[in-house]
């Protein structure tokens, strides 16, 4: 397997390794986006309020469909996740990236698979590579937990994390219910394309420290191909940054927040009403950086597409219906590629 990124961090190089060098053409052809990684405006990312969107009010409503519309993000709070347990959540990751390296390696991915502890799937010899290394694990449903993936130790961890799921699970019902119910349909109608079984897949990131923030990146350009994505930042280091108007802007850290965007499956299904954002993450030249991401998708085998309600004869039909495998994902992501770009009619 690929020398972990955490390894190569801690050798002390005094070159940027070539393989992480980003390169213009795979940051979607935006000129204005080279070499800016370390001076980017703050993005004004709403803050919602969850118990609210809960309880229907139809302000809240209006300010989570303009957050979506503006930004396809939003920081969530009161979301009844305590920030004990979120504190307890950034531990185990944190001690699990701590671990010695053959530990940790014992919970490696294959190589033609996503899941488990590793870095960027390498499909050619061009791809630049994400200053990352992560633990990829399926959480929901349960029965398709690959339990061998699953660190042993700290002890707790898969009794965190299933905790963790469980919560998520719940906020992505609220969420995705009030999208609906934010273009006037019915409050249902983007989870019954769920099927019976939704989907979930955790990705705990984890970013050494970089000395050459301007030309490496933790993450290159890309959008989410879940229906949402429940971010838990780190609770002191930036990094991430999304694409508005051709600019990149820093989304900052709000104490205790979720920080929620939506996916390429919710832009298929609102038929290109909510855009799924394109974000990359920044390193830092001094701090190491863990973030904890939650993809939250139908289950993967089923199609879907565009609510009929959506289409009409002034607004037709954008996206063909599709089955959003992670293969579909990955492939057109490592050659800089948007897979929503391959679901356009
Ligand atoms: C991701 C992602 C952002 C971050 O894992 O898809 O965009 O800040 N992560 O780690
Ligand atoms: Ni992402």
């Amino acid at each position: 397997m690929n020398t972990q990124v955490q390894e190569i961090a801690e050798e002390d190089c005094k070159q940027v390794p070539e393989r992480y060098v980003r390169k213009q053409d795979e940051e979607y052809g935006h000129a204005t986006t080279t070499y800016d990684a370390t001076s980017p405006k703050t993005a004004q990312i709403p803050i919602i309020d969850l118990s609210l969107l809960a309880s229907s009010s139809t302000l809240e409503l209006q300010n989570l469909k303009s957050a979506i519309s503006t930004w396809g993000c939003f920081q969530a709070i009161n979301h009844g996740i305590e920030s004990s347990f979120l504190e307890e959540v950034r531990e185990i990751s944190k001690r699990f990236f701590k671990l010695p390296a053959n530990e940790k390696k014992k919970y490696s991915r294959e190589e033609n698979d996503v899941e488990g502890y590793g870095n960027d799937m390498v499909l050619s010899d061009k791809q630049t590579l994400d200053w990352t290394d992560r633990l990829y694990l399926t959480v929901l449903p349960q029965d398709q937990q690959r339990l061998q993936f699953w660190p042993q130790n700290p002890t707790h961890f898969k009794e965190v994390v299933d905790e963790y799921s469980s919560k998520i699970e719940l906020i992505k019902d609220v969420v995705l219910k009030a999208l609906a119910r934010s273009l006037n349909l019915d409050e249902n109608c983007f989870l019954d394309q769920y099927g019976s079984t939704a989907k979930m897949q955790a990705r705990f990131n984890y970013y050494p420290p970089c000395p050459w923030p301007e030309k490496v990146l933790g993450v290159k350009p890309h959008a989410d191909g879940s229906a949402i994505t429940v971010l838990l930042q780190d609770k002191e280091v930036e990094g991430l940054q999304l694409l508005k108007d051709d600019q990149w802007f820093e989304v900052p850290i709000v104490p205790d927040a979720l920080t929620i965007n939506v996916g390429d499956q919710i832009e298929v299904m609102s038929n290109g009403i909510f855009k799924s954002p394109v974000h990359r993450v920044s390193v830092n030249s001094k701090c190491e950086r863990m973030t904890l991401a939650m993809f939250c998708m139908p289950q993967t085998e089923r199609d879907i597409g565009p609510v009929e309600e959506l289409i009409t004869d002034v607004t037709p039909r954008l996206y063909k219906n599709v089955t959003f495998t992670i293969d579909f994902f990955f492939k057109n992501y490592q050659q800089g590629r948007r897979a929503i770009d391959a679901c356009k009619i």
